[in-house]
């Protein structure tokens, strides 16, 4: 049974006063809910320090919400994953739908980013999902199974320990419309599956989280699936309240 581990991805948004608060409200979450699940928030990457500074001494983990897919150089307005490492974060998010979608990410630039990333002794988290369009058309799992592929061509067998699948739908990307229990449930067993073929048992240790509007109301039905080790939360992870209850519900369910 895995750890759950649930991160907080902020996207755009927080001031920095905001984020110092939220990460203050997320060791308090991680303190009461003790040993029984990883929390990790990945604040915008101006505020990594800051965040950093505040969660010094606890166990709540920081991340990057991106890295760019080069080691250093010309990449206006991306940071490097050694920039991410030195702030004293330890992992980071890679694909995120909306990158894909709306900053033309690809598959091959996500194998990339996973590169620089170990390279640089970072942890990551890499997406995949579908959109609704590629649902109706019947092709969720080889839409899914097509970007772990391609995305985790180059990935070495060595650093499954520090990989993090995210599933998220992108049709229940902040749209407050989730996957059922069960069609996350169907899409992961697809995923452990792969995961297994591609690396036998030592891909045991890789957590797969669901993503896409994850709530504290259905955090607990999400995190008890078979193979939903934990959650990548959006909108949810800030507002403190919310947050706090996610922790909770993933640190009941100790991992299904
Ligand atoms: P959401 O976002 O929880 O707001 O749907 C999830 C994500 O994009 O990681």
């Amino acid at each position: 049974m895995l750890k759950p581990f649930v991160c907080g991805n902020w996207k755009m948004n927080t001031t920095a006063a905001e984020a110092v608060a939220l990460a203050q409200a997320a060791v308090t979450a991680a303190q009461s809910a003790g040993d029984a699940v990883r929390v990790g928030v990945a604040p915008p990457a101006i505020w990594l320090t800051q965040v950093v500074e505040a969660c010094r001494g606890t166990a709540v983990e920081v991340w990057a919400q991106n890295i760019g897919f080069l080691e250093s150089g010309a990449l206006t307005g991306e940071i490097s994953a050694a920039m991410v490492r030195e702030s004293g974060a330890t992992g980071t998010i890679i694909g995120h739908s909306e990158r894909r979608s709306l900053m033309g990410l690809t598959d091959e630039q996500v194998d990339k980013a996973c590169q620089v990333a170990l390279a640089a002794g970072l942890e990551v988290i890499v997406c995949i999902g579908e959109t609704l369009q590629e649902r109706d058309a019947g092709r969720t799992s080889e839409v899914v199974l097509g970007q772990l592929r391609a995305g985790l061509a180059s990935y070495p067998s060595t650093a499954l320990h520090r990989l993090t699948l995210a599933y998220e739908p992108v049709w229940a990307i902040g749209t407050g419309r989730t996957a059922t229990p069960e069609q996350a449930a169907e899409v992961h067993g697809w995923i452990r599956s792969w995961l297994t073929e591609r690396w036998g048992a030592a891909a045991d240790c890789v957590v797969i989280q669901y993503g896409g509007s994850v709530k504290p109301a259905n955090a607990g039905d999400l995190l008890s699936q078979p193979e939903v080790d934990g959650a990548l939360v959006g909108g949810a992870s800030l507002d403190g309240a919310s947050w706090t209850g996610i922790v909770e519900a993933a640190a009941r369910t100790g991992g299904a």
